[in-house]
C-alpha cells in the first residue's frame, strides 16, 4: 500500500488513452490512495464519468458550475484537498492550455487555483507522434516544466492512429510508480549511484556453468530507492529474470570478469557504489569452447578453479573512494554470527560500512532483515519487505553522504 493517506485528484482530458487512466484510477487505489476523478467534457466523449465514479467509488467532477458544492467553488475545493493532480492523459490542446493559464473549464480553472507550493501538479502527456514532436508541444512542455510542474514522460510505440513513435500516454503501472517515486524524499539529489546485483554465473562449457540462489531482488530494490530519492542510478546486473526498475539503467553480465569489467567503467562517474551482487569466489580454469561429453568411459571432467577478481575491494582501494569521492557498501550473506562476520567483513573489504544479511533466510525472498555495520558498532534494521529496507538504507546512505561532506 504504497500510496496509503494520499488523496489523488486525477485530472482526464481528451484522448484515446482515456481508457488507461480507468485502469490507472484502479490501480491507485489499489495502493491505498483515495482518488477524486475530474474529468473535461472531451475527455467524457473517450470514456464516460459512470465508469470511473464506480471505479473511484465518489462522484466525478467536470463542470465549474456544479451545484453540489456548497459554495459553488468546486476549483478551490478540489484542489486544496489533494496531496497531487496527476492528468493523465494529458492532450497537446490541454497543456497548451495550462501554459496560457487559461481557465474555461472546471480541470483547468481547478488547475490555475492550485496552491502551487503545496499542491504538486503531474502531467502524463498522450497524443500523435506529430503532436508531441511539433515545436509548440515541446514549448509548451519546457514552459510548464519551468512553471513548477512534473512532466512524466511518453511511452513509444503503436499508436491508436495507426502510426508508430512518441507520444503514448505511459502504460498505468509506470505512472503509479512514478507517482509513488515522486513522493519520496529527494535525498540522493546529484548522487551517482552503482549498484552490482545477482548471482555471476562462471561457464564450464557452453552450456554448463558455476552460479549461486541470489536472485537480485535486494539489489534491484536498492536501486529503485535509490532512483527514487533522486539518483542517477546504474545497476550491473548478473542473469536474473526482473523487470528493470523505472529510470534505472541496466548493465546486463554473467560472469564475475564481465562485472568488474563493468563496475569498474561505470566507477569513474558514480558517487557511491552498492555491491550486493552474489559474486561467484571462484571460476573455472578454463571453458571449453565445446559441450564437455560424456564418452561412456565412467571418467568424469577433471575440474580446476581460479578466485574471481573482487569487485568491491577492487573499487574501495581505488584513488575515488581515497578521496571520499566514492562512498562504498558491502554486502554479507552469512549463515551464522552475522555480527561478527559482518565486522570482519567491513575490515578485509576496508569500505566505510557494510550490510550484513542472513543467506538462507533472504535468498530469493520478497523481505529481509538487514544489519548496518561500521567504525561506530551496528544497527539493525527488522524484517521489512526488500523495498522498504532498500529506502531506509538509502536514507541511511544519504546521511552519512551528507555527513562526509560536512
Ligand atoms: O567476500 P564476500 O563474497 O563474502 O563479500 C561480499 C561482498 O563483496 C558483497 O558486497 C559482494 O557484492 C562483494 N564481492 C565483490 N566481488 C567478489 C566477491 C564479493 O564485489 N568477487
Amino acid at each position: 500500500m504504497e500510496l496509503n493517506g494520499k488523496h489523488i485528484v486525477l485530472g482526464l482530458s481528451g484522448g484515446i488513452a482515456c481508457y488507461k487512466a480507468a485502469e490507472l484510477c484502479r490501480a491507485l487505489i489499489k495502493e491505498g490512495a483515495t482518488v477524486q476523478v475530474v474529468m473535461t467534457e472531451a475527455a467524457a466523449q473517450f470514456i464516460t464519468p459512470v465508469t470511473m465514479q464506480a471505479l473511484s467509488n465518489r462522484p466525478v467532477y467536470g463542470s465549474q458550475w456544479d451545484a453540489r458544492e456548497p459554495n459553488n467553488m468546486a476549483h478551490i475545493n478540489l484542489s486544496r484537498e489533494a496531496d497531487a493532480i496527476l492528468i493523465a492523459p494529458a492532450s497537446a490542446d490541454f497543456m497548451a492550455k495550462l501554459v496560457q493559464g487559461r481557465a474555461d473549464d472546471l480541470l483547468s480553472l481547478m488547475c490555475l487555483a492550485r496552491p502551487i507550493d503545496k499542491v504538486p501538479l503531474l502531467i502524463a502527456p498522450a497524443m500523435n507522434r506529430e503532436m508531441w514532436a511539433h515545436p509548440a508541444t515541446q514549448r509548451n512542455r519546457a514552459q510548464l516544466k519551468a512553471d513548477g510542474a512534473q512532466l512524466l514522460g511518453v511511452g513509444k510505440g503503436e499508436q491508436a492512429c495507426g502510426e508508430t513513435g512518441d507520444g503514448r500516454m505511459l502504460e498505468p503501472q509506470e505512472l503509479m510508480q512514478d507517482l509513488i517515486a515522486f513522493f519520496q524524499p529527494k535525498v540522493l539529489a546529484g548522487h551517482h549511484v552503482l549498484v552490482s546485483a545477482g548471482p555471476t554465473f562462471e561457464a564450464i562449457d557452453p552450456v554448463r556453468g558455476i552460479t549461486n540462489l541470489s536472485s537480485g531482488k535486494m539489489g534491484f530494490a536498492i536501486a529503485r530507492a535509490a532512483q527514487e530519492a533522486g539518483a542517477t542510478v546504474t545497476l550491473v546486473a548478473g542473469p536474473v529474470a526482473l523487470t528493470t526498475p523505472r529510470g534505472v539503467s541496466r548493465i546486463d553480465v554473467v560472469s564475475a570478469q564481465d562485472m568488474m569489467a563493468a563496475c569498474v567503467n561505470q566507477a569513474d562517474q558514480a558517487t557511491v557504489f552498492i555491491a550486493t551482487a552474489a559474486v561467484a569466489d571462484w571460476r573455472p580454469d578454463t571453458s571449453a569452447s565445446q559441450k564437455i561429453k560424456k564418452d561412456g568411459s565412467g571418467l568424469v571432467p577433471k575440474l580446476g578453479f581460479v578466485e574471481n577478481p573482487d569487485i568491491l575491494a577492487t573499487l574501495a582501494q581505488s584513488s575515488r573512494a581515497a578521496k571520499g569521492e566514492l562512498f562504498c557498501v558491502g554486502f554479507a550473506a552469512e549463515s551464522h554470527d552475522l555480527l561478527a562476520h559482518a565486522t570482519a567483513k567491513r575490515w578485509r573489504k576496508n569500505v566505510p560500512l557494510l550490510v550484513g544479511n542472513i543467506g538462507p533466510a533472504t535468498f530469493g525472498q520478497d523481505d529481509n532483515a538487514l544489519l548496518l555495520v561500521d567504525a561506530n558498532g551496528a544497527r539493525e534494521i527488522p524484517r521489512n519487505d526488500k523495498l522498504a529496507l532498500a529506502r531506509l538504507l538509502v536514507a541511511d546512505i544519504a546521511k552519512r553522504l551528507v555527513k562526509q561532506s560536512d
